[in-house]
């Protein structure tokens, strides 16, 4: 992996821990981490890994939202380029493995968004949600009126961003905006048991599910049936397909390789 300033990668077995590296700025997001993130998740793209974990430095936030400072000197093109162009949130949104947002703490505004952006979402009770956007006069613009619209309801959504309030573990658990909630010093090891567990599944399937998943909020249902019928299709056509059917008949455990 090449070096980046405001990102670390660390490898254990088949499971990255991607993370964003700026706690004294409660790692907000600047151009630079959307840079450097896009460079990362390209890169681990080719890598071997097979789940991926991204996270905030330190203990008291994952991510406290996009750069306020930066916003100062933008202008409407200038922002609207910068989040037409590659971002960040759009990469996680296309990366090919599982991704698991594990959040340590603030968990705002673009922080939000690319917590959304990853597949399964991980909290420590410490852990606090919100789109505070309206506070600044503007909405969210890194996905957010969609992604958390389609993941937890109109009217919840609606609430948390026309409020800008900051929700709780429990309530976003409740909510469904995260899948689990765990003590703060657990919620490392549980988060990495989660990725591991999925990392020794069949990787082309684990895309494939995605994929498709992620298509039933982009089409009607349809259209996701029939996407769902070919993205079956193409499993069998896989030697770990041969290799899980084999291992079920043989009553072993399946040696899954990505082929
Ligand atoms: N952009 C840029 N800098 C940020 C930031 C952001 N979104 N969020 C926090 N920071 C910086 C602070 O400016 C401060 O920097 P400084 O020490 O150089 O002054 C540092 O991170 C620590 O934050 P601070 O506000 O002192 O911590 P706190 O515990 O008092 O408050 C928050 C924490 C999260 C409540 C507060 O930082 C906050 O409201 N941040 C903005 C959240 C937001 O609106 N995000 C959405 C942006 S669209």
């Amino acid at each position: 992996m090449a070096n980046y300033e405001t990102i670390t990668v660390e490898k254990r077995g088949k499971v990255a821990i991607l993370t964003i590296n700026r706690p004294d700025k409660l790692n907000a997001l600047n151009k630079q981490v959307h840079t450097e993130g896009v460079a990362a998740l390209a890169e681990l793209r080719r890598d071997d890994v097979r789940v991926l974990i991204v996270t905030g430095a330190g203990e008291k936030s994952f991510v406290a939202g996009a750069d306020i400072g930066e916003f100062a000197g933008q202008t409407p093109v200038t922002q609207r380029d910068l989040f037409h162009e590659k971002t960040f949130f759009n990469s996680i949104d296309a990366f090919p493995k599982p991704v698991i947002a594990m959040v340590n703490g603030f968990c705002l505004g673009g922080g939000n968004e690319l917590a959304l952006a990853c597949d399964l979402r991980t909290a420590s009770e410490t852990a606090r949600f919100s789109q505070p956007e309206i506070n600044l006069g503007i909405i969210p613009g890194g996905g957010g009126t969609q992604r958390l619209t389609h993941l937890i309801g109109e009217g919840r959504a609606m609430e948390i961003m026309l409020t800008g309030d900051m929700i709780d573990a429990q309530t976003a658990l409740q909510f469904g905006l995260v899948n689990h909630v765990y003590p703060a010093a657990e919620l490392e090891s549980k988060t990495i048991e989660l990725a591991e567990k999925i990392a020794e599944k069949a990787p082309i399937a684990l895309q494939l599910i995605k994929e498709a998943v992620k298509f039933a909020s982009r089409s009607n249902l349809d259209e996701g049936l029939r996407r769902e019928v070919d993205l079956f299709a193409i499993c069998f056509s896989t030697e770990d397909k041969q290799e899980g059917v084999s291992a079920f008949l043989e009553k072993r455990k399946p040696v899954f390789k990505g082929k």
